[in-house]
Protein backbone atom coordinates (compact mmCIF):
# COMPACT_ATOMS: atom_id res chain seq x y z
CA UNK A 1 0.00 0.00 0.00
CA UNK A 2 1.53 3.50 -1.15
CA UNK A 3 1.25 6.63 1.69
CA UNK A 4 -1.92 8.84 0.92
CA UNK A 5 -3.29 12.10 2.58
CA UNK A 6 -6.02 11.79 4.67
CA UNK A 7 -4.86 9.09 7.04
CA UNK A 8 -6.53 10.54 9.80
CA UNK A 9 -7.22 7.51 11.90
CA UNK A 10 -3.79 6.47 11.51
CA UNK A 11 -2.55 10.10 12.66
CA UNK A 12 -5.02 9.89 15.96
CA UNK A 13 -3.73 6.42 16.94
CA UNK A 14 -0.19 7.12 16.02
CA UNK A 15 -0.02 10.97 18.42
CA UNK A 16 -2.74 10.14 20.71
CA UNK A 17 -5.03 12.68 19.87
CA UNK A 18 -8.81 11.80 19.12
CA UNK A 19 -10.01 11.60 15.70
CA UNK A 20 -12.76 14.62 16.28
CA UNK A 21 -9.43 17.79 17.42
CA UNK A 22 -7.66 17.15 14.02
CA UNK A 23 -7.14 19.94 11.47
CA UNK A 24 -6.44 17.80 8.27
CA UNK A 25 -4.39 19.99 6.02
CA UNK A 26 -2.90 16.45 4.43
CA UNK A 27 -4.91 16.55 1.19
CA UNK A 28 -5.34 18.61 -1.58
CA UNK A 29 -9.13 18.22 -1.69
CA UNK A 30 -10.98 21.58 -1.18
CA UNK A 31 -12.70 21.69 2.34
CA UNK A 32 -15.21 23.61 1.26
CA UNK A 33 -16.59 21.00 -1.55
CA UNK A 34 -20.20 21.10 -3.75
CA UNK A 35 -23.06 21.39 -0.78
CA UNK A 36 -24.57 17.90 -1.40
CA UNK A 37 -28.36 18.31 -0.87
CA UNK A 38 -30.89 15.91 0.62
CA UNK A 39 -31.21 13.31 -1.87
CA UNK A 40 -34.24 11.47 -2.96
CA UNK A 41 -35.20 8.08 -1.56
CA UNK A 42 -34.57 6.49 -4.78
CA UNK A 43 -31.28 7.14 -5.15
CA UNK A 44 -30.32 4.44 -3.00
CA UNK A 45 -32.77 2.04 -4.78
CA UNK A 46 -31.67 2.28 -8.02
CA UNK A 47 -28.95 1.03 -10.57
CA UNK A 48 -26.85 3.21 -12.41
CA UNK A 49 -27.95 4.92 -16.08
CA UNK A 50 -25.88 5.76 -18.75
CA UNK A 51 -28.56 8.00 -19.99
CA UNK A 52 -28.86 9.98 -16.94
CA UNK A 53 -27.79 13.11 -16.78
CA UNK A 54 -24.25 13.20 -16.08
CA UNK A 55 -22.59 12.58 -19.61
CA UNK A 56 -24.58 15.54 -20.55
CA UNK A 57 -23.35 17.68 -17.70
CA UNK A 58 -19.72 16.23 -18.16
CA UNK A 59 -19.70 16.72 -22.13
CA UNK A 60 -20.51 20.48 -21.26
CA UNK A 61 -17.99 21.04 -18.19
CA UNK A 62 -15.18 19.54 -19.90
CA UNK A 63 -16.12 20.96 -23.52
CA UNK A 64 -15.39 17.27 -24.95
CA UNK A 65 -17.79 14.62 -26.51
CA UNK A 66 -15.36 12.17 -26.15
CA UNK A 67 -15.30 10.93 -22.09
CA UNK A 68 -15.48 8.21 -20.08
CA UNK A 69 -16.99 8.52 -16.77
CA UNK A 70 -14.86 6.38 -14.16
CA UNK A 71 -14.94 5.73 -10.45
CA UNK A 72 -12.39 8.26 -9.67
CA UNK A 73 -9.65 9.10 -11.77
CA UNK A 74 -7.98 6.35 -9.75
CA UNK A 75 -9.97 3.77 -11.43
CA UNK A 76 -8.52 5.05 -15.03
CA UNK A 77 -4.90 5.13 -13.42
CA UNK A 78 -5.13 1.65 -12.61
CA UNK A 79 -6.68 0.10 -16.10
CA UNK A 80 -4.52 2.11 -18.75
CA UNK A 81 -1.34 0.11 -17.89
CA UNK A 82 -3.24 -2.81 -18.89
CA UNK A 83 -4.30 -1.52 -22.40
CA UNK A 84 -0.57 -1.45 -23.77
CA UNK A 85 2.06 -4.08 -24.83
CA UNK A 86 4.81 -3.63 -22.20
CA UNK A 87 6.52 -0.22 -22.00
CA UNK A 88 9.17 2.34 -21.59
CA UNK A 89 7.23 4.94 -19.01
CA UNK A 90 8.65 7.88 -17.91
CA UNK A 91 7.12 9.70 -14.93
CA UNK A 92 8.26 12.53 -12.38
CA UNK A 93 9.34 12.04 -9.11
CA UNK A 94 8.00 13.48 -6.77
CA UNK A 95 4.62 12.96 -8.58
CA UNK A 96 1.34 11.26 -7.34
CA UNK A 97 3.05 7.54 -6.35
CA UNK A 98 -0.36 5.51 -7.97
CA UNK A 99 0.45 5.94 -11.43
CA UNK A 100 3.83 4.45 -10.86
CA UNK A 101 2.96 1.53 -8.99
CA UNK A 102 0.45 0.87 -11.48
CA UNK A 103 2.45 0.66 -14.82
CA UNK A 104 5.20 -1.31 -12.57
CA UNK A 105 2.91 -3.60 -10.95
CA UNK A 106 1.87 -4.47 -15.15
CA UNK A 107 5.15 -5.11 -16.17
CA UNK A 108 6.16 -2.01 -17.56
CA UNK A 109 9.26 -0.45 -17.43
CA UNK A 110 9.66 2.99 -15.10
CA UNK A 111 11.74 5.68 -15.86
CA UNK A 112 12.16 8.72 -13.61
CA UNK A 113 12.55 11.75 -15.27
CA UNK A 114 13.66 15.15 -14.63
CA UNK A 115 11.12 18.12 -15.28
CA UNK A 116 14.16 19.65 -16.66
CA UNK A 117 15.04 17.13 -19.22
CA UNK A 118 11.46 15.53 -20.88
CA UNK A 119 12.56 17.22 -24.54
CA UNK A 120 15.74 14.82 -24.56
CA UNK A 121 14.09 11.92 -22.45
CA UNK A 122 11.27 11.89 -24.83
CA UNK A 123 13.23 9.74 -26.82
CA UNK A 124 13.87 6.43 -24.83
CA UNK A 125 10.00 6.73 -23.69
CA UNK A 126 6.69 5.34 -25.32
CA UNK A 127 4.67 6.98 -22.63
CA UNK A 128 5.05 9.98 -20.73
CA UNK A 129 3.05 10.81 -17.54
CA UNK A 130 2.57 13.99 -16.37
CA UNK A 131 0.48 15.81 -13.34
CA UNK A 132 -1.08 19.08 -14.49
CA UNK A 133 -0.25 21.37 -12.17
CA UNK A 134 1.51 18.47 -10.77
CA UNK A 135 0.83 16.76 -6.97
CA UNK A 136 3.17 18.09 -4.85
CA UNK A 137 5.31 20.05 -6.55
CA UNK A 138 2.40 22.39 -8.58
CA UNK A 139 4.61 22.88 -11.93
CA UNK A 140 2.15 23.50 -14.40
CA UNK A 141 3.44 22.67 -18.00
CA UNK A 142 1.36 24.96 -21.20
CA UNK A 143 -0.72 23.45 -23.38
CA UNK A 144 1.73 23.61 -26.47
CA UNK A 145 4.43 22.17 -24.82
CA UNK A 146 2.31 19.20 -23.88
CA UNK A 147 0.98 19.16 -27.35
CA UNK A 148 4.57 19.44 -28.81
CA UNK A 149 5.47 16.33 -26.63
CA UNK A 150 2.09 14.46 -27.27
CA UNK A 151 3.61 15.02 -31.18
CA UNK A 152 6.80 13.17 -30.59
CA UNK A 153 5.20 10.44 -28.65
CA UNK A 154 2.29 9.67 -30.74
CA UNK A 155 4.83 9.90 -34.07
CA UNK A 156 5.84 6.52 -32.65
CA UNK A 157 2.38 4.85 -31.23
CA UNK A 158 3.16 6.18 -27.90
CA UNK A 159 1.39 8.03 -25.31
CA UNK A 160 1.39 11.29 -23.45
CA UNK A 161 -0.94 10.65 -20.47
CA UNK A 162 -2.02 14.31 -18.42
CA UNK A 163 -3.48 13.87 -14.99
CA UNK A 164 -5.33 17.13 -14.95
CA UNK A 165 -6.84 15.89 -11.03
CA UNK A 166 -5.41 20.14 -9.70
CA UNK A 167 -6.69 21.29 -12.70
CA UNK A 168 -10.07 22.93 -12.34
CA UNK A 169 -10.48 26.49 -11.50
CA UNK A 170 -7.32 27.51 -14.23
CA UNK A 171 -9.69 25.85 -17.84
CA UNK A 172 -6.96 28.03 -19.89
CA UNK A 173 -4.42 25.51 -18.86
CA UNK A 174 -6.47 22.30 -19.55
CA UNK A 175 -6.39 20.05 -22.73
CA UNK A 176 -9.79 19.00 -22.35
CA UNK A 177 -11.49 20.82 -24.48
CA UNK A 178 -9.38 20.67 -27.36
CA UNK A 179 -10.14 17.66 -29.92
CA UNK A 180 -9.76 13.92 -29.39
CA UNK A 181 -6.20 12.87 -30.78
CA UNK A 182 -4.84 9.34 -30.26
CA UNK A 183 -2.23 8.76 -27.72
CA UNK A 184 -3.74 11.69 -25.89
CA UNK A 185 -5.34 11.07 -22.47
CA UNK A 186 -6.28 13.29 -20.48
CA UNK A 187 -7.72 12.77 -16.14
CA UNK A 188 -9.95 14.51 -14.99
CA UNK A 189 -10.95 14.20 -11.26
CA UNK A 190 -14.29 15.27 -9.16
CA UNK A 191 -12.72 14.91 -5.99
CA UNK A 192 -10.25 17.79 -5.52
CA UNK A 193 -12.15 21.74 -7.06
CA UNK A 194 -15.35 20.13 -5.97
CA UNK A 195 -14.37 18.42 -3.13
CA UNK A 196 -16.19 15.40 -3.01
CA UNK A 197 -13.72 13.02 -3.43
CA UNK A 198 -16.06 10.87 -1.62
CA UNK A 199 -18.61 10.12 -4.13
CA UNK A 200 -15.81 8.36 -6.11
CA UNK A 201 -16.32 10.13 -10.03
CA UNK A 202 -13.66 11.03 -12.16
CA UNK A 203 -13.45 11.45 -16.19
CA UNK A 204 -10.63 9.77 -19.00
CA UNK A 205 -11.06 12.06 -22.29
CA UNK A 206 -9.68 10.29 -25.28
CA UNK A 207 -10.32 9.17 -28.30
CA UNK A 208 -13.28 6.23 -28.53
CA UNK A 209 -11.74 3.49 -29.45
CA UNK A 210 -9.23 3.96 -26.22
CA UNK A 211 -12.58 4.59 -23.57
CA UNK A 212 -14.39 1.55 -25.42
CA UNK A 213 -11.55 -0.77 -24.05
CA UNK A 214 -11.35 0.45 -20.74
CA UNK A 215 -14.93 0.85 -20.55
CA UNK A 216 -15.10 -3.04 -21.05
CA UNK A 217 -12.31 -3.97 -18.76
CA UNK A 218 -14.44 -1.60 -16.12
CA UNK A 219 -17.73 -3.66 -16.29
CA UNK A 220 -20.97 -2.34 -15.92
CA UNK A 221 -22.48 -0.05 -12.63
CA UNK A 222 -18.64 1.33 -11.80
CA UNK A 223 -19.98 4.55 -10.53
CA UNK A 224 -22.76 4.32 -8.47
CA UNK A 225 -27.00 5.85 -9.06
CA UNK A 226 -26.28 8.26 -6.39
CA UNK A 227 -22.70 9.64 -7.43
CA UNK A 228 -24.23 9.74 -10.68
CA UNK A 229 -26.76 12.08 -9.43
CA UNK A 230 -24.45 14.10 -7.14
CA UNK A 231 -21.75 14.37 -10.05
CA UNK A 232 -23.82 16.09 -12.29
CA UNK A 233 -25.66 18.16 -10.09
CA UNK A 234 -22.19 19.85 -9.08
CA UNK A 235 -20.65 19.78 -12.70
CA UNK A 236 -23.51 21.57 -13.75
CA UNK A 237 -23.59 24.39 -11.23
CA UNK A 238 -21.74 27.16 -13.28
CA UNK A 239 -22.35 29.57 -10.69
CA UNK A 240 -20.77 27.74 -7.42
CA UNK A 241 -17.64 26.81 -10.07
CA UNK A 242 -16.87 30.38 -10.72
CA UNK A 243 -17.54 31.69 -7.18
CA UNK A 244 -15.12 28.30 -5.96
CA UNK A 245 -12.18 29.32 -8.17
CA UNK A 246 -12.41 32.74 -7.72
CA UNK A 247 -12.27 31.61 -3.53
CA UNK A 248 -9.62 28.78 -3.68
CA UNK A 249 -7.41 31.10 -5.76
CA UNK A 250 -7.22 33.45 -2.71
CA UNK A 251 -6.99 30.49 -0.10
CA UNK A 252 -3.71 29.16 -2.33
CA UNK A 253 -2.04 33.12 -1.73
CA UNK A 254 -3.33 33.18 2.11
CA UNK A 255 -1.84 29.68 2.48
CA UNK A 256 1.83 30.61 0.60
CA UNK A 257 1.78 33.97 2.28
CA UNK A 258 1.38 32.54 5.53
CA UNK A 259 3.85 29.92 5.16
CA UNK A 260 6.81 32.02 3.95
CA UNK A 261 5.97 34.63 6.54
CA UNK A 262 6.02 31.64 9.16
CA UNK A 263 10.06 30.71 7.48
CA UNK A 264 8.99 28.05 5.26
CA UNK A 265 8.52 29.84 2.21
CA UNK A 266 7.28 27.02 -0.47
CA UNK A 267 8.45 25.98 -3.46
CA UNK A 268 5.99 25.33 -5.47
CA UNK A 269 1.62 24.95 -5.40
CA UNK A 270 -1.40 25.45 -6.74
CA UNK A 271 -4.51 26.88 -5.15
CA UNK A 272 -5.49 23.65 -3.03
CA UNK A 273 -2.05 23.46 -1.55
CA UNK A 274 1.37 24.47 -1.08
CA UNK A 275 4.49 22.22 -0.91
CA UNK A 276 7.59 22.54 0.76
CA UNK A 277 11.53 20.78 0.39
CA UNK A 278 13.36 21.17 3.34
CA UNK A 279 16.00 18.86 5.17
CA UNK A 280 13.62 19.26 8.60
CA UNK A 281 10.58 18.42 6.56
CA UNK A 282 10.39 15.32 8.95
CA UNK A 283 10.42 17.31 12.47
CA UNK A 284 7.77 20.16 10.40
CA UNK A 285 5.81 17.22 10.17
CA UNK A 286 5.82 15.35 13.52
CA UNK A 287 6.01 18.95 15.63
CA UNK A 288 2.49 19.78 13.45
CA UNK A 289 1.26 16.27 14.03
CA UNK A 290 2.10 16.90 17.82
CA UNK A 291 -0.79 20.38 17.67
CA UNK A 292 -2.98 17.97 15.96
CA UNK A 293 -2.38 19.23 12.38
CA UNK A 294 -1.52 16.89 9.64
CA UNK A 295 0.13 17.32 6.55
CA UNK A 296 1.38 15.14 3.78
CA UNK A 297 4.92 14.07 4.01
CA UNK A 298 6.98 12.87 1.52
CA UNK A 299 10.20 11.07 2.56
CA UNK A 300 12.12 10.72 -0.66
CA UNK A 301 12.15 14.21 -1.52
CA UNK A 302 12.32 15.29 2.77
CA UNK A 303 9.19 17.63 1.44
CA UNK A 304 5.92 18.43 3.09
CA UNK A 305 2.78 19.42 1.36
CA UNK A 306 0.02 21.58 2.70
CA UNK A 307 -4.21 21.47 1.73
CA UNK A 308 -6.08 24.25 2.37
CA UNK A 309 -7.68 25.43 6.00
CA UNK A 310 -11.23 25.45 5.90
CA UNK A 311 -12.23 28.23 8.50
CA UNK A 312 -11.04 30.65 10.27
CA UNK A 313 -10.55 28.94 13.22
CA UNK A 314 -8.62 26.17 11.51
CA UNK A 315 -6.47 29.35 9.63
CA UNK A 316 -5.80 30.64 13.71
CA UNK A 317 -5.03 26.99 14.45
CA UNK A 318 -2.32 26.60 11.96
CA UNK A 319 -0.82 30.55 12.39
CA UNK A 320 -0.31 29.46 15.96
CA UNK A 321 0.83 26.06 15.49
CA UNK A 322 3.42 27.72 13.04
CA UNK A 323 4.13 30.80 15.47
CA UNK A 324 5.50 28.14 18.12
CA UNK A 325 9.02 28.67 19.19
CA UNK A 326 9.74 24.77 18.65
CA UNK A 327 8.63 25.35 14.88
CA UNK A 328 10.24 29.11 14.61
CA UNK A 329 13.62 27.02 15.56
CA UNK A 330 13.36 23.99 13.06
C1 LIG B 1 -2.71 13.71 -9.09
C2 LIG B 1 -3.81 12.80 -8.71
N1 LIG B 1 -4.46 12.12 -9.66
C3 LIG B 1 -5.48 11.32 -9.36
C4 LIG B 1 -5.88 11.12 -8.06
C5 LIG B 1 -7.04 10.19 -7.79
O1 LIG B 1 -8.16 10.93 -7.43
P1 LIG B 1 -9.65 10.43 -7.65
O2 LIG B 1 -9.59 8.95 -7.86
O3 LIG B 1 -10.39 10.80 -6.41
O4 LIG B 1 -10.17 11.14 -8.87
C6 LIG B 1 -5.23 11.80 -7.03
C7 LIG B 1 -5.65 11.60 -5.62
O5 LIG B 1 -5.07 12.10 -4.70
C8 LIG B 1 -4.18 12.67 -7.36
O6 LIG B 1 -3.52 13.36 -6.43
Amino acid sequence: MLEHGGRLRQAARKYGIPLADWLDLSTGINPNGWPVPALPAECWQRLPEDDDELLPAAHHYYQNESLLAVAGSQAAIQVLPLLRPKSRVGILNPAYAEHAAAWQKAGHQMMTVDADKIEVELAVLDVLILINPNNPTGKLWSRQQLLDWHQTLNGKGGWLIVDEAFIDGMPEHSLSSLPVQKGLIILRSVGKFFGLAGIRCGFVISEHKLLDAMAERLGPWAISHTSRYIAAMALADSKWQRATAFSLNRQGQRLQKLLTESGWQPNGGCALFQWIEHTNAVNVYHALARHGILTRLFNDSSSLRFGLPGDESAWWRLTQALSQPNMVAL
